[in-house]
């Protein structure tokens, strides 16, 4: 039987396997995906096996997705530009690294009906998915895209990959159309967020890459402010898809079965 798998550390939250299974029993492939905490020190042997076919798939999270392209023959034109991975295939004797992440925004902002175009976004965070949501945004040709991190240095270091964002500091904030929270601020139920947004206009857009809690503090204040928010949810099963989409070349369907299923 085939198998995949979803490295990280912490991986025990990750839904992916969930998802994934569902879809590959609906479309009778025979195979399995499982979760697996890994160290630093594991990653070449686990790429290894993808190598000689004992794995067939690998999608990455934190803290792996840069780590992990040391071990990869080629990249796609996206995971090389966000010097990011989540999906890892074997092309002939190739190992190759895809980035779904990508895929996974634009297709969710696309959904939801925002149009980035001339837009002004302003992004929270700089960790492992703001590259991959940087490019997304300057494929979909917004205006202006500004980054605020705590540690402003990290933010700082995305301007290397994409020169004409524009880096502040932790605590300003400019006006923008669209607000994205790419922190890991959120996550407990009573996080909040550093930062006064009451001062804002209503009629914005308040994004939040986290989709578990569904509202965070982020989003629950937004939307008593007279904004319209959006969790990261489809942003997952939309990166989750493309992965699928890579490995089996079939689409999975997304429905209401699929929405549910992360719910429970
Ligand atoms: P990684 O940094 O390993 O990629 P991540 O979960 O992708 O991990 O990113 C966490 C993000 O949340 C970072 O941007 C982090 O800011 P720092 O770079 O300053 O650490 C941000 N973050 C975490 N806790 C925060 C807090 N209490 N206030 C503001 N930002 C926070």
């Amino acid at each position: 039987m085939k198998k995949y798998l979803v490295i990280g550390n912490p991986i025990e939250h990750s839904l992916s396997p969930k998802l994934h299974n569902f879809w590959m029993k609906k479309n009778n492939i025979n195979a399995i995906y499982e979760k697996e905490k890994i160290l630093d020190s594991d990653l070449k042997d686990l790429i290894t096996k993808v190598q000689k076919g004992e794995i067939s798939g690998i999608n990455v999270t934190v803290p792996f997705k840069k780590k992990v392209i040391d071990y990869l023959d080629k990249l796609s034109p996206g995971s090389e530009i966000t010097q990011s991975v989540n999906t890892i295939s074997l092309d002939g004797k190739n190992l190759i690294g895809y980035n779904t992440d990508i895929d996974g925004f634009e297709l969710a902002i696309k959904n939801i009906n925002f149009k980035v175009l001339n837009k002004k976004i302003l992004i929270l965070g700089a960790g492992g998915v703001v590259s991959s949501i940087i490019f997304a945004l300057k494929k979909l040709k917004a205006q202006q895209i500004i980054v605020s991190n705590r540690t402003k240095e990290k933010a700082e270091k995305l301007k290397n990959l994409f020169k004409d964002i524009e880096i502040i500091n932790w605590g300003k904030v400019p006006d923008f159309d669209l607000i994205i929270n790419a922190t890991s601020v959120g996550l407990k139920n009573d996080d909040k967020i550093s930062l006064d947004l009451s001062k804002i206009n209503k009629g914005k857009f308040f994004y939040d890459v986290i989709y578990n809690p569904k509202e965070t503090n982020f989003l629950k204040e937004a939307k008593k402010l007279g904004n319209e928010i959006e969790n990261g949810k489809k942003m997952f099963i939309y990166q989750a898809a493309a992965a699928f989409e890579l490995w089996h070349k079939i689409k999975p369907e997304i429905d209401e079965n699929v929405n549910a299923l992360l719910d429970d």
